[in-house]
């Protein structure tokens, strides 16, 4: 069943939808693991990321992470939800470091984790996260 019969809010249809895209554009000749993702601002805005490996493998940038830094990039601090799928049957959840870069913005954010087979988890960094390092207050500029 497609993603967009299984939720109700069009935000987080558009999202997934933009997260499915970005997936399409993974550049994993490696892991042959395509990831996309798509974060949502609170000006309603969304950016998305895929993975993007490299021959000296250390220096692969996971599809979140490549999602939140161009949102930063284009002055977008503040943000809602972010939705994440691959290429496997199964949904993932996003690794240590970019849950920490996510924490960063946002230790609540919603997660919409979706598989390549339709399968839906909705979470929140809090539940995968629960003690991010503590953070000092940021300025909304
Ligand atoms: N990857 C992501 O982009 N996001 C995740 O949440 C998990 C892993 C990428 C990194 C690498 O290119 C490939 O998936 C295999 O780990």
């Amino acid at each position: 069943m497609q993603i967009k019969n299984k939720l109700k809010d069009k935000t987080e249809i558009e999202l997934c939808l933009s997260a499915q895209n970005a997936k399409e554009k993974a550049y994993s000749p490696y892991s042959k693991f395509n990831v996309g993702a798509a974060i949502l601002s609170i000006n309603g805005k969304i950016f998305s990321g895929c993975n993007v490996e490299n021959a000296s493998y250390g220096l692969t940038i996971c599809a979140e992470r490549n999602a939140i830094f161009g949102a930063v990039a284009n002055g977008e601090k503040h943000f809602t939800k972010i939705a994440i799928t691959s290429s496997d049957e199964n949904i993932i959840t996003p690794c240590g470091a970019c849950c920490q870069v996510l924490a960063e913005f946002n230790p609540k954010i919603k997660l919409i984790l979706f598989s390549s087979s339709g399968k839906i988890k909705i979470t929140s960094l809090e539940k995968i996260f629960p003690q991010p390092p503590k953070l000092k207050k940021l300025s909304k500029k």
